[in-house]
């Protein structure tokens, strides 16, 4: 049997939506991850430190009995005309809000009140810089010319690489790394760090189009093809301090995904550690699994590593687990990675 120990993982990028939704998924993220950075992307977003401070403890009251005992949520603000230089700073002194998050207008889930372009934003971005407050970003172009897989360099070129270079000294996130473009980018830039999702890690285009249409693997940024899957992959397996685990955990009701117009977002929470252990394990990489998932992301975040641990255990695949959560009234969400989760445990 394998079997591994490691400083408590991180989740550095998690939706846990609200009211029952929140209180069906919370535990499965405070269950397994000391830290738990989450979106503002509620309707309405979360543009306030009076925001996040409320949103903060429905989540703590949600995170149920088996929490761990060191579960917290780190919050970040939502980017727009809403957001004041003054009341961000007072969240970060308050301990509050830790970050801010940009996201186009329109290039996802619930990001219809972000921003028309970043570098509108450079005196918020200075003022970041300035106090140290990174910046996170959803670097995805909504330019309807440009191919849905080709957005996410595109984005890097026409707009983050120009405020960075606008802000020099700004510590900025590229969330949810889908290319290999991405990866160049975070590695060719000092204070970029990169996270990467166990499902751009462990899957390509084919698998969400080539046996029948998957939208349970619809998510933003696309999951793109073989060659960028891989690169990924070797780069969260290279022990590289830049890249780290952001789950992107994103729960839709089955309603809503398997409809006329998926909506992105895969739900991954409940197994993420699982699948990642399983990719490393396949690949003879474990070495490096505690800093993919517990040292580069509190590092990136000018953070202690936990001092709590967990262990990963490898058993011949048992039946895999559920493949489907209950949120009460009828509405289910589909879990993503049930047949790794079935060759593991953790404790
Ligand atoms: C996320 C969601 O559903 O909130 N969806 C997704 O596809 N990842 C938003 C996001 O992070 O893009
Ligand atoms: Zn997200």
């Amino acid at each position: 049997m394998t079997s591994i120990t490691i400083a408590a993982p991180d989740d550095w990028h998690v939706h846990l939506r609200d009211d029952h939704m929140l209180t069906a998924v919370a535990p499965f993220t405070a269950n397994a991850f000391r830290y738990a950075l989450v979106m503002p992307n509620l309707v309405p977003p979360i543009t306030s430190t009076a925001m996040a401070e409320g949103y903060r403890a429905r989540i703590l009251a949600a995170a149920g009995p088996d929490a761990r005992a060191d579960f917290t949520p780190l919050m970040g603000l939502y980017l727009n005309d809403d957001l004041v230089i003054e009341d961000l700073m007072a969240g970060v002194a308050a301990g509050i809000v830790i970050a801010v998050k940009y996201y186009p207008a329109g290039a996802t889930t619930n990001s219809e009140a972000g921003g028309a372009s970043l570098i509108g934003y450079q005196g918020v971005l200075e003022a970041m810089a300035e106090a140290g407050i990174p910046l996170l970003v959803h670097a995805e172009s909504t330019d309807p010319d440009i191919d849905i897989f080709d957005r996410e360099a595109a984005f890097l070129d026409t707009e983050l690489a120009p405020a960075c270079d606008a802000v020099p000294g700004l510590t900025v996130t590229v969330e949810h790394l889908s290319t290999r473009a991405g990866l160049d980018f975070v590695a060719g830039r000092d204070g970029v760090g990169g996270s990467i999702t166990p499902h751009h890690l462990t899957c390509d285009r084919s698998d969400v189009l080539a046996n029948g249409l998957r939208p349970d693997l619809y998510c933003k940024p696309v999951i793109n093809s073989r060659d960028e899957r891989m690169a990924l992959a070797s780069a969260a397996m290279s022990g590289n301090p830049s890249f780290f685990i952001g789950t992107d955990s994103a729960p839709h009701p089955l309603s809503h995904k398997e409809t006329g117009r998926a909506k992105p977002g895969i739900f991954n929470a409940p197994y993420a550690l699982e699948v990642i252990a399983e990719l490393f394990y396949e690949n003879d990489a474990l070495g490096q699994l505690e800093a993919f998932l517990s040292l580069n992301g509190p590092a990136h975040y000018g953070l202690a590593a936990a001092e709590s641990t967990i262990t990963l255990r490898r058993e011949e695949p048992a039946e895999a687990p559920p493949e489907i959560v209950t949120i009460g009234d009828g509405v289910d969400v589909r879990i993503f990675g049930a047949e790794a989760a079935g060759c593991w445990t953790v404790s």
